[in-house]
Order: C-alpha cells, then structure tokens, then sequence
C-alpha cells in the first residue's frame, strides 16, 4: 500500500507546485495521473520516489516513510535514460549486482522475451529504437521488483501505434509480479487502456479534482462502448479541473487548451 498523507511541496522561488494531496494506492492497483501543465504532476512523482522532499507531509510504502532514493520505489522517466557505455542487459542488470549472475542473466532475459526484446541483451543502446530503449528502460525498472513504479508520461514521445503497443507490454511486465504502478499521462485513452483508477489534478496550487474508478475488464477493448463512456467521464472531469473557479466568457476556450 502507497500512502500519500497531506503532502505539499512549495519551491525555494515561492512555487507553490502542490496543495495538500492525500492519496491511498493498493497493492498492485494502476492508478494514472492526469492534469494541465504545470499542475504538479512531475512534482508529485518526485516527491513519491525520494529524489525530492516535500515541505509537508509524508511518503509510505507499506508502512516505511519514503525521505529518498528507495529500492522499493522505481521510476520511469518520458526519455529513456539508459547509459550509452553499457549494453542493453548491463544496463537491466545494473541494479541486480547483489543476485549471483546467472540469476540475474535469468531476471533479464525473461524481462526481455516479455516486452519482444529478446537477444536484444548484448545490442548498445544507441542501436535501440525510441520504443525499443523505453521497454528496456521500464524493464531495467521492474526487475528490481520494486513494490511501486512511478512513470512520468513514459511513452508521450512515441507515435501512437508504438505507444499502445508499449502499454501492452507495461501490462504484461506488470502482471508477472503486480507491483503499484503510479502512471502520469496526459493522454486520455492511455489512462483509461491502463489504469484502475484516474486522479484528476487542478492546478495552483496542485491539488486531486477527481477520482474516477476504470473498472472495465482486462484484457480492454479500446473499440468498446464502455472504453468511449469511461474515456468520455475522464475528459469531462478533465475539463472541469482547467475552468476557473468562477466561470467567465473565456472559460470554455480555456478548458480546451488544457495540454
Ligand atoms: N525545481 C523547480 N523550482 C521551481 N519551480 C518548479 C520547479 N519544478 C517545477 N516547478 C514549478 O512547479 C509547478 C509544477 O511543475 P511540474 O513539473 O510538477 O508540473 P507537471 O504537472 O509535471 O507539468 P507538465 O505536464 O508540463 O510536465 C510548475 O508551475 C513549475 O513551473
Ligand atoms: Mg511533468
């Protein structure tokens, strides 16, 4: 379990990036995040994993306090970060030096055959695809089997097809052990294909707007009515978190311009 208690997060310039956000995520559920620019979302995931500290408020996972850098909390981040030195497996295996090797050989070439990358172990990254370096960079992430991922729009830079084919893979890396997964996104189909949960951010300071629970069966149909209906409920609360407090002529165009 992810416990979010009252955090808050105002920047050494007087940015008040986050309000006072509560939030409890179960063991294994998808929760995504979705919100306006700027509204604290990359602020919260950073918060969430230790790389920074809140001014108030406290991190939990499974009960232990998070104040930095913690194996339990993997991140992800938009671009794929893998360093150019070292192979596609070296850089999996990285965090694994603990396991003896053939364990670890083990952990990433069956990390591999579940995204479509396998004998892609001994390739340089630079010999990667966009989308072949972020599987391998979600797969470096999952196979220290961390009890939450966080992913800061993970696949925004891809094109469409290769990007639901990535969601495809996340699902099936997350099914083999179901760790929390905590998704920010700003794309609306990408949080209603993944996540059991939708949490709406308003912005200044960043605070929850809503929650919509996604309870479609998995595998989803993205072509199914109730895919359009949950899709149509996000984009609607969507909308509401970027119209101003007290609506004015301008309102609606605002709310349209909410990426
Ligand atoms: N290191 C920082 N110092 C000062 N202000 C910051 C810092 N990082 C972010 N901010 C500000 O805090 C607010 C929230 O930023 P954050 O990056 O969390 O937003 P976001 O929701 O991830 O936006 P986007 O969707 O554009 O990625 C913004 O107003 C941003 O300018
Ligand atoms: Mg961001």
């Amino acid at each position: 379990m992810l416990i979010l208690d009252r955090l808050s997060k105002t920047y050494a310039n007087g940015m008040r990036a986050l309000g006072d956000v509560s939030l409890e995520v179960a063991t294994g559920e998808i929760v995504a995040l979705i919100g306006g620019s700027g509204c604290g979302k990359t602020t919260l995931l950073r918060l969430i994993s230790g790389l920074e500290a809140p001014s108030s408020g406290t991190v939990a996972v499974d009960g232990e306090t998070i104040f930095a850098p913690h194996p339990a909390v993997g991140i992800v981040f938009q671009e794929p970060r893998l360093l150019p030195w070292l192979t596609v497996a070296q850089n999996i295996g990285f965090g694994l030096d603990h396991l003896p090797k053939n364990e670890r050989d083990a952990r990433v070439d069956e990390a591999l055959l579940r995204v479509g990358l396998a004998g892609y172990g001994p390739r340089w990254p630079r010999e990667l695809s966009g989308g072949q370096a972020q599987r391998a960079a979600i797969v470096r992430a999952l196979v220290a089997r961390p009890k939450a991922l966080l992913l800061d729009e993970p696949f925004s830079a891809l094109d469409a097809l290769t990007r639901a084919s990535l969601q495809d893979h996340l699902l099936a890396l997350w099914d083999a052990h179901r760790p929390t997964l905590v998704l920010v996104t700003h794309d609306v189909e990408e949080a209603v294909a993944l996540a059991d949960r939708a949490i709406v951010l308003q912005p200044k300071p960043g605070r929850i707007f809503a929650e919509i629970a996604i309870d479609l069966p998995r595998p989803r149909d993205r072509l199914s009515h109730d895919f359009a209906e949950a899709k149509r409920v996000v984009l609607a609360e969507l909308d509401g978190s970027l119209t101003p407090p007290h609506p004015s002529k301008t309102g609606k165009a605002q709310a349209a311009g909410w990426w």
